[in-house]
């Protein structure tokens, strides 16, 4: 993450903060988590963790846009806006129930991600395939095989007609063992 990143992602949300409709994976699929901790990785405007710490879960809420986080930073008490890199941010140990990575990608989190989350916790992912840029864009098959140690509750590869610069949104639901 470069300054000129951190300025892109501002001014984007100086333009236009986007909605507080949450993710629909999430949506589906955040009651297979215990109550607890969550993690939502590149929370952007919040929409992800405004909605889980509706549903009682205490979230921590990471982006490198002190824009994005101005607008969080209050709205709900349960949340703890942290403005970080997450190419330098380190996901603490054993620590969360839910871990939510919606329309982000930094491979260098997938081994954290499974060391943050405690036994039997849920990831929520949500991404791309089919762009320019292959450091912001999932091979098939990836995210499957990336996690492939946890119980898989859902994938799916489907067409992204909505977006003008990625062919298909990838999904992945997964919950980390128990047991080895
Ligand atoms: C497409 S938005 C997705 C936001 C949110 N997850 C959602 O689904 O609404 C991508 C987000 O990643 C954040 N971001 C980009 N690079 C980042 C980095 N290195 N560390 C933390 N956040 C980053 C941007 O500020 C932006 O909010």
């Amino acid at each position: 993450m470069t300054d000129k990143d951190r300025e892109k992602w501002d001014s984007k949300y100086l333009k236009n903060l986007g909605g507080d409709d949450p993710s629909l994976i999430l949506k589906d699929f955040f009651f297979l988590a215990s109550p607890g901790k969550a993690l939502d990785i590149a929370c952007g405007n919040g929409r992800n963790s405004l909605f889980l710490a509706q549903k009682g879960f205490h979230v921590d809420a990471v982006d490198i846009s002190t824009v994005a986080l101005n607008h969080l930073a209050g709205r709900n008490q349960r949340i703890t806006a942290i403005c970080q890199d997450m190419d330098t941010w380190n996901i603490p140990k054993n620590r969360y129930e839910i871990v939510v990575n919606v329309r982000f990608l930094d491979r260098r989190l997938f081994p954290m991600i499974q060391d943050g989350l405690k036994p039997g916790g849920v990831l929520i992912f949500e991404s791309f395939t089919g762009g320019k840029n292959q450091d912001y864009c999932l091979k098939k098959n990836e995210l499957l095989h990336a996690f492939l140690s946890f119980h898989i509750v859902y994938y799916e590869e489907k067409n992204a007609p909505h977006s003008d610069k990625f062919d298909q949104t990838i999904c992945l639901v997964a919950i980390k063992k128990t047991q080895a």
